[in-house]
């Protein structure tokens, strides 16, 4: 089958991870005879530079008709000191929205082979982590109303919620808790908040429909309390965007690094975008120091929701596997390892090798 994805590649060390990725693509097109042909367009810092605004309509118009987009990362002290509607992170949000892209998948587990690498108790560490952020992408306080009053000392950002908004992502962490351990949390702040409280109501009327699958609700400051104290007790994790966004960093870090943690952000069609949820680390651009598994893993997530290719997308992930259980590292999952750490190239040929 022929697809055709766009690239965003981004700032910093965004381009060298799309490579990676990329890479590993065409491996699989060889080895299963697909073909991946990739289209680039600007986005980010690296688009206000080329053409002074973070998300030209060109972008907007080749993702949409991609037949899927793969994203490195944006943004960079560069830019740091643009007004809000012109910075490279207005251009992620901007191109989330234009796609409908409502739901953000974040896997966070801890391998096997890395747990030496968890900041965790080793005997928490030993009862696993595996579970999955699904986080409200285009909604929330990232999107609602915003401003400067009066002599521009007090400003005000809006979270704001409509009960369709909450339903569609509760439906999709619920199908996907069906497919996994069956367990879905739901966490808010609902002891103080009004858009809590209407996200609560709303994910219990959801429940009722899927009763082979366990509901329980959270509050935010516990989940970030339970995710380092007993992680294991989470399956399906379903929250808002701005506590998806901190507790999807928190996940990513007892795991090990956030080098390692690929995401999904779907909406309504099968096109969707796939990204690290890490940064664009301006500091290690340029160095080969990145490590490119969680675009790579990114990729395989691709390949699985948005072309129906799970065997190929098993390809993936077995091998990234491999390379973490035979002990090749990057830079940044050394930890007390003494191997040599591997360039963003050298990994990225480790994965190669072993599809
Ligand atoms: C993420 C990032 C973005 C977000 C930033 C770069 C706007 O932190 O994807 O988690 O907050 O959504
Ligand atoms: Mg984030």
């Amino acid at each position: 089958m022929k697809f055709n994805i766009a690239l965003l590649k981004g700032d910093g060390i965004g381009p060298e991870i799309v490579e990676s990725a990329c890479a590993v693509l065409d491996r699989i097109g060889e080895k299963y005879g697909h073909g991946f042909t990739y289209t680039p367009y600007l986005m980010g810092g690296c688009a206000i530079d080329a053409c002074g605004e973070p998300l030209p309509q060109e972008t907007i118009d080749g993702c949409l008709a991609s037949d899927s987009v793969l994203l490195g990362a944006v943004g960079g002290p560069k830019w740091d000191s643009l007004p809000g509607h012109l910075r490279p992170e207005k251009g992620l949000l901007g191109i989330r929205a234009a796609l409908g892209l409502y739901t953000n998948i974040r896997p966070a587990r801890l391998y096997d082979s890395l747990a030496a690498e968890s900041p965790l108790r080793a005997d928490i560490a030993a009862r696993g982590i595996d579970l999955v952020i699904f986080r409200e992408l285009i909604g929330g306080i990232y999107f609602g109303e915003r401003g400067r009053s009066g002599d521009g000392m007090t400003a005000y950002d809006t979270e704001k919620y409509s009960a369709y908004e909450i339903e569609r992502i509760a439906h999709a962490a619920f199908r996907a808790a069906r497919l996994r351990r069956g367990k879905v949390t739901s966490i808010d702040k609902a002891n103080v908040l009004e858009s809590s409280r209407l996200w609560r109501e709303t994910v219990h009327r959801v429940a009722e429909q899927y009763p082979d699958v366990k509901c329980e609700d959270m509050l935010v400051d516990n989940a970030a309390m339970q995710l380092v104290k007993n992680p294991s007790q989470f399956d399906v994790v379903v929250t808002s965007n701005i506590f998806g966004d901190i507790l999807s960093d928190e996940a990513s870090q007892v795991t090990g690094s956030i080098g390692l943690l690929p995401s999904a952000s779907v909406g309504d069609s099968t096109r969707g975008l796939y990204e690290p949820i890490h940064g664009s680390a301006p500091d290690i651009a340029g160095t080969g120091k990145a490590n490119p598994i969680a675009t790579i893993l990114s990729a395989a997530m691709m390949l699985r929701y948005a072309f129906s290719l799970e065997t190929e997308a098993k390809a993936i992930e077995a091998a990234v596997d491999a390379v973490l259980r035979e002990g090749f590292r990057t830079a940044d999952i050394l930890g007390a390892s003494h191997a040599a750490p591997l360039s963003c190239p050298e990994m990225t040929e480790k994965i190669l090798e072993r599809i």
